[in-house]
């Protein structure tokens, strides 16, 4: 198995596994990023929540594990929210809690083995360290599969909204709270689109149709499997929420190429945006990676990346409202000396250790050699295509990622960050994204057909 070369750009825990990203909440000045972690090793176990913090969502710096498993305990996905007004209750001496909402994965250990429900913990300390609530669960049905709540507060409905799922029936559960501790369901949505096995991590949230002042709300679901290419992929829906009820349009083809994917990649799976980002940013991290194969890529010691964060915003595109991502600005600031061009046809090297961030322009069909990875777009389609040399051997990583692409202009502009062991792709100012893990290269060339231009070729950090 190949060495792993630690991103740049990208999240990676120090030594151990990393799944979902979790609540994420921006809180005095600091960006705060919790993920499922397993503590103890780098496969899936143990599940507690690792905790990083950062002030540029670029740069991290890993703190003390949030909450640790217990015999009985295990933390699974959740959120974070600053409860500014104590209606908690679980504020001391002026100082308001932020409150982590989790799963409670019960385990034998417990006498609600075979059940998850959703439980409390709060921190007095600016999220460095958390107590769980004494009368944990706060939100049972008694099922085996409800989790993975996402908190916020509504302002336009003055109250904490929860929404989860009831994974393997396919339904996102809608709750209503004034303090926290007791939740009213409002109401249930699903299946629909794409149906799995699961739906897992929901998020639901408001976003300005870009240049209108219109608002709708986007109900984000991730499924596994049986996504695009077999694994895990995320699916979105558009629509209205009044305070009770989401609705939204959905389609009975069973074509999942006709359901509305946040990523056309093979690695992007449990995105969720923070609470509380300033200047009404709506940004989501995802888990770069799959369930297919999550547990098989490298690890050195550590395994699993998180994707760059993105920034999301709403337009139409080709008849329909479309999730538009940007990387974050601050990569962009995070640009820094220009990548070596190799040869006077201009291709660009991104050194070993290094990421780098190569946009192009695109006129007609074009080929683009991303090391490990390919790039083709030909009529109309754009392609990812990772090459066989990989350490991972599983069906679905050698199958072609691709999507439809509509340009904005006469030519495609395509953004390309490249990092130790991933490729994320963008094409159309955002409109568009394959996401994908690569195998770790020695440095990447990039090779350009004739029709490619490059715009930009920085290296970033
Ligand atoms: C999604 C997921 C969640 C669950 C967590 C467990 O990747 O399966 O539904 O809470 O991972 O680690």
């Amino acid at each position: 198995m190949s060495r792993q070369t630690r991103p740049q750009v990208h999240y990676t825990a120090r030594a151990t596994w990393l799944n979902d990203p979790n609540g994420l909440i921006h809180h005095e000045g600091v960006w705060h990023l919790f993920y499922q972690s397993n503590p103890h090793g780098n496969v899936w176990g143990n599940i507690s929540w690792g905790h990083a913090v950062s002030s540029d969502l670029l740069h991290w710096e890993e703190i003390d594990v949030a909450l640790t498993a217990t015999e009985e305990v295990h933390y699974f996905s959740g959120s974070c929210v600053f409860d500014r007004d104590n209606t908690s209750g679980f504020g001391r001496n002026g100082v308001a809690p932020l409150v982590a909402v989790f799963t409670e994965h019960y385990m034998e250990a417990s006498p609600r083995f075979g059940t998850q429900a959703q439980g409390l913990a709060y921190s007095l300390d600016g999220g460095h360290s958390f107590t769980p609530y004494a009368h944990n669960p706060v939100l049972s049905r008694d099922s085996s599969d409800f989790r993975d709540p996402k908190v916020s507060w509504v302002a336009d409905f003055g109250y904490w909204l929860m929404v989860a799922v009831e994974a393997t029936q396919n339904i996102v559960t809608f709750y209503r709270s004034d303090n926290l501790v007791d939740w009213t369901l409002l109401s249930e949505f699903g299946p629909a689109n794409a149906k799995a096995p699961t739906w897992e991590c929901p998020d639901l949230f408001p976003l300005h149709i870009d240049g209108t002042g219109e608002k709708k709300w986007v109900l984000v679901v991730s499924v596994n499997p049986g996504a695009l290419y077999g694994g895990s992929g995320v699916q979105y829906f558009v629509g209205d929420f009044d305070g009770t009820t989401f609705t939204a349009p959905t389609t009975d083809s069973t074509d999942h190429r006709d359901y509305n994917w946040v990523d056309h990649g093979a690695d992007y799976y449990a995105p969720v945006t923070f609470n509380d980002t300033p200047d009404g940013r709506r940004i989501a991290i995802g888990w770069m990676n799959n369930w297919s194969y999550a547990g098989a890529i490298p690890a050195d010691p550590w395994r699993g990346s998180m994707s760059i964060p993105r920034e999301l915003s709403l337009v139409e595109q080709d008849g329909r409202l479309t999730l538009r991502q940007r990387p974050v600005r601050e990569l962009d600031a995070a640009a820094s000396t220009p990548l070596d061009i190799t040869d006077s046809d201009g291709r660009p090297t991104v050194p070993i250790g290094g990421a780098g961030l190569i946009d192009l322009r695109v006129t007609g069909d074009a080929t683009v050699g991303l090391g490990a990875a390919t790039l083709t777009y030909a009529g109309g389609l754009l392609t990812l295509t990772r090459n066989d040399s990989s350490a991972i051997n599983h069906p679905e990583h050698s199958t072609p990622q691709w999507t439809k692409v509509t340009p904005v202009s006469e030519t495609l502009d395509l953004s390309v960050l490249v990092d130790a062991g991933s490729v994320e792709v963008s094409a159309a100012d955002g409109r568009f994204w394959l996401t994908s893990l690569v195998d770790p290269a020695e440095e990447i060339r990039v090779t350009l057909s004739p029709g490619v231009a490059v715009e930009r070729a920085v290296r970033v950090r």
